[in-house]
C-alpha cells in the first residue's frame, strides 16, 4: 500500500479529516502538503472531539508520524496549542511529529492585513478565514516570506523581520490599523522557537525513503478542488495549490508516487464563504441540510451555504485531480429528506455548459438540470455494511457513482471515525 492522497472534490470541509484518520491505521506517514490553519478537520475517535488545523489528522495512529511539508503555511501559536491539546487527550507528538524548515511563518502581520484587505473589500470580499493566508503566500512568492529555518539563525530573523516591517507597517498605518513593535514580535517569536526546535527536521529524505520501501505514505490535502488558486473560482479561492499535482511543490514528491488518489465528497454539496455555487439552495430544504447536518465552520463557526449533490463539479475533480476513487460522507444527512436531487449537469441559456468553460461571473448565472431521487427515510446511521443500506439509499450511491464515473469505495454514515462503510 505505497503512496495515496486524500482530497476535496469541492470546496472543502468535505469530512477528509475524519477519512484520514481511518485509513491512517495503515499509515507509516501521514503528511499535509499546503494550506495552514484554515483548514479544520473534524475527528471523532476514541481519544475524543478534535478539529485539527495544521497537525495531520492520523496522528492518532501510535506508530503513524506526522510530517507538516514545506508547503504549510505554519502559525506558531496554533501549532503549540494543537500540540498541548492533543497532550491533553493522551497523545504525545514529541517522537512523532515533523516540521519542515522550509515552511514559511504566518506572521502577526500577515493576519491583520487579512482583514484588514477583506474591509476594504467590503461587499466584494473573499470571506477568509481571518488567518493570514493570501498574505503569507504573497510574501512567499513576492520573496518577502520568512521560514521556519530564518527562525533558528537570530540575526538573519531579525534582519528579515525589521525589513518586512518597514513594508508592512506602512501599509497597515495606511489602512489605519495600529503598527507592528518589532520589539514585541521578537520576544514573543524566540519564546516560541524554543517550544517548536525539536521538531524542525527535513521530511524529503525520510519521505524518499519511504517511497522507495513502499511504506504506507498518506498525503493529506486540506481546502478543496474548487478553492484551488488556479482551477477554483478565483477570486473566491484560497492562496495554495489543493489539487493532486501540490504534493510534488508541497511535499518534493512525485505525483507519480500515487497509486490511490481518493476525492473525498459530501452526498450534498456545501460551501463557506463567497463566490458562485449553482446548486446552493436558498430555501427551507438548504436550511434544513444546515440544520442536520450541523454545517457550521470547524474553523471560524460561520454557518456553512448548503446544496444537492453536483455531479459536474466531481467529473471536473476526477479529471483534473486523477482521482482514483470517491469517499462519500454525510449519507446519514439525507436519512430524513423524501426527495434528494443530483446536478448531472448545467446549461446556460438552454445550452449545456462545462465547469471549465466557465469563468467565476458565469458560474454565477448557469442552470443546474437535476435528477430527482427517491430518499430512503430510515436511518443509515452508523450502518457498515454496504447491503444493509435502505435500497433507496443504495441506488442513490449507485447514481452517483454512474454519473460521476467514479467508483465508491467509501461511504461515512456518522461522524465517528469507525462509523463507515469500505467496499
Ligand atoms: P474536513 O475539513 O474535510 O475535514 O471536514 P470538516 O471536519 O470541516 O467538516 C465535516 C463535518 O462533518 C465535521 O463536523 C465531521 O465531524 C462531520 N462528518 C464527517 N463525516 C460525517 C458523516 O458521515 N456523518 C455525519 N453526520 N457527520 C460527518
Ligand atoms: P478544510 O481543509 C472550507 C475558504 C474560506 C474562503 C476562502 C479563502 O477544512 O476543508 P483563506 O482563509 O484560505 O484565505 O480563505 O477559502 N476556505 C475553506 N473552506 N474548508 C476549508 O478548509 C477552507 N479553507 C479556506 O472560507 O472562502
Ligand atoms: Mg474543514
Amino acid at each position: 500500500m505505497p503512496a495515496s492522497l486524500i482530497i476535496g472534490a469541492c470546496w472543502g470541509d468535505e469530512g477528509k479529516g475524519k477519512i484520514i484518520d481511518y485509513l491512517s491505521k495503515t499509515a507509516d506517514y501521514v503528511v499535509r502538503f499546503h494550506g495552514g490553519n484554515n483548514a479544520g478537520h473534524t475527528v471523532i475517535n476514541r481519544f475524543g472531539k478534535f478539529a485539527m488545523h495544521l497537525i495531520p489528522s492520523g496522528v492518532f495512529n501510535k506508530k503513524t508520524i506526522a510530517v507538516v511539508a514545506n508547503g504549510v503555511v505554519i502559525d506558531l501559536e496554533v501549532l503549540l496549542d494543537e500540540i498541548q491539546m492533543l497532550k491533553k487527550a493522551g497523545i504525545d507528538v514529541s517522537q512523532k511529529l515533523i516540521i519542515s524548515p522550509r515552511c514559511h511563518l504566518i506572521m502577526p502581520y500577515h493576519k491583520v492585513l487579512d482583514n484588514l484587505y477583506e474591509q476594504a473589500k467590503g461587499e466584494k470580499k473573499t470571506g477568509t478565514t481571518g488567518r493570514g493566508i493570501g498574505p503569507v503566500h504573497a510574501d512567499k512568492v513576492s520573496y518577502n516570506g520568512i521560514l521556519v529555518s530564518d527562525l533558528l539563525d537570530t540575526k538573519l530573523f531579525k534582519e528579515k523581520l525589521r525589513l518586512q516591517l518597514n513594508l508592512k507597517n506602512t501599509i497597515i498605518k495606511a489602512l489605519g490599523a495600529k503598527p507592528f513593535s518589532e520589539k514585541e514580535i521578537l520576544n514573543a517569536f524566540f519564546l516560541l522557537r524554543k517550544k517548536i526546535k525539536p521538531f524542525i527536521q527535513e521530511p524529503y529524505p525520510l519521505l524518499h525513503e519511504a517511497l522507495a520501501k513502499k511504506r504506507h505514505v498518506l498525503f493529506e490535502g486540506a481546502q478543496g478542488t474548487f478553492l484551488d488558486n488556479n482551477w477554483g473560482t478565483y477570486p473566491f479561492v484560497t492562496a495554495s495549490t489543493t489539487v493532486s499535482g501540490g504534493i510534488t511543490h508541497g511535499a518534493g514528491v512525485p505525483a507519480s508516487a500515487l497509486s490511490t488518489v481518493l476525492g473525498v465528497t459530501k452526498a450534498y454539496t456545501t460551501r463557506v464563504g463567497e463566490g458562485p455555487f449553482p446548486t446552493e439552495l436558498l430555501d427551507k430544504i438548504g436550511e434544513k441540510l444546515r440544520q442536520t447536518g450541523n454545517e457550521f465552520g470547524a474553523t471560524t463557526g460561520r454557518p456553512r451555504r448548503c446544496g444537492w449533490f453536483d455531479a459536474e463539479l466531481v467529473r471536473f475533480a476526477k479529471e483534473i485531480n486523477g482521482l482514483t476513487h470517491l469517499a462519500v460522507t454525510k449519507l446519514d444527512i439525507l436519512d430524513t429528506f423524501p426527495n434528494i436531487k443530483i446536478c448531472t449537469g448545467y446549461t446556460y441559456y438552454g445550452k449545456p455548459i462545462k465547469y471549465y468553460q466557465t469563468d467565476t461571473p458565469l458560474l454565477g448565472k448557469v442552470k443546474p438540470v437535476y435528477k430527482t431521487m427517491k430518499g430512503w427515510l430510515s436511518s443509515t446511521k452508523g450502518i457498515t455494511s454496504f447491503s444493509q443500506l435502505p435500497h433507496p439509499a443504495r441506488i442513490y450511491l449507485l447514481e452517483l457513482e454512474k454519473i460521476t464515473r467514479i467508483p465508491i469505495a467509501y461511504i461515512s454514515t456518522g461522524a465517528k471515525t469507525d462509523e463507515i462503510i469500505k467496499r
